[in-house]
């Protein structure tokens, strides 16, 4: 397995390996990974890739003064050992600074399924989220890159710009990936007492309540109160069309409902597809 720090080392590789016909994927993450990444490995697998490139890169641009990035769980040991057991073929490991290069001016912005849910209440997060992704993008070179559906507003964000902006490669959108208890795997559920992680059951559990059929606005209602009721600070509990991230009015089939909530500092997301 290779490994890459430097971009321009990264890209030409990517490169040469894609002008040698090889079919690229790339995965990209924050690290600390946990079963809900080695699924995008193997998602990759799965689909034929000759070379996986998986990036672990806490991308300082996507976080808020006020949220996380100092404290974000980071283990380049033992995310490179997963790796390389998961079947990756290169990992690339930059930094902030290789990244971005001093006095980086140019960002990427989705100006319409960004606004609401999630980019409401995170300001710059996708416009970060988006700069990275062409960035790594335009360094892998990948026939097609594998996100996961836990960050639904994310995978449709990332799509929206691959279209827009033309660029030549697939996004695919691999299922959430849940531990034993429903609790959808993060990153982040290493910050959580055991307390909180009994509250955070709340999220899987009230969505799968959810049936189809109903009003939103009494829908929500009741989720709401479930989550309250297990001890969750509520962000936002939202219905919405699964394409257009518009509201919808009724809880249809192919609908989204998707969570976030705070278990004590610690925010969490979910959704489900109805
Ligand atoms: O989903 C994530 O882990 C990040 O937002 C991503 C896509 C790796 C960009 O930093």
């Amino acid at each position: 397995m290779k490994i890459f720090r430097e971009p321009k080392k990264l890209q030409k590789w990517a490169r040469g390996r894609r002008t040698a016909g090889a079919k690229i994927a790339l995965v990209p993450t924050m690290g600390y990974l946990h079963e809900g990444h080695l699924s995008l490995i193997a998602e990759a697998k799965r689909r034929g890739a000759d070379e996986i490139i998986v990036s672990v890169f806490v991308n300082p641009v996507q976080f808020g003064p006020n949220e996380d990035y100092d404290k974000y769980p980071r283990d380049e040991k033992a995310d490179l050992a997963k790796c390389r057991r998961a079947g990756a073929t290169a990992v690339f490991f930059p930094t902030p600074k290789n990244m971005y290069l001093d006095r980086h001016s140019v960002y990427v912005s989705e100006e319409d399924l960004s606004k609401g849910l999630c980019g409401a209440r995170r300001p710059g997060h996708f416009r970060g989220v988006c700069t990275v992704v062409a960035k790594l993008f335009n360094l892998a070179h990948p026939d097609f890159a594998v996100f996961g559906r836990k960050d639904y507003q994310q995978a449709q964000v990332i799509r929206r710009m691959v279209r827009d902006l033309n660029f030549d490669l697939s996004v695919v959108v691999a299922p959430i990936v849940r531990e034993p208890s429903g609790l959808a795997r993060s990153s982040r559920n290493t910050y959580l007492s055991p307390a909180e992680r009994e509250m955070a059951l709340a999220l899987s559990k009230s969505l799968r309540t959810v049936k189809t059929g109903c009003l939103v606005s009494s829908e929500r209602r009741r989720v709401r109160r479930m989550l309250e009721k297990a001890g969750l600070r509520v962000d936002y509990v939202e219905f919405v069309d699964g394409e257009t991230l518009e509201p919808v009015k009724t809880t249809k089939k192919g609908a989204c409902v998707l969570l976030a909530a705070f278990a004590g500092r610690t925010r969490l997301i979910d959704n489900r597809v109805l």
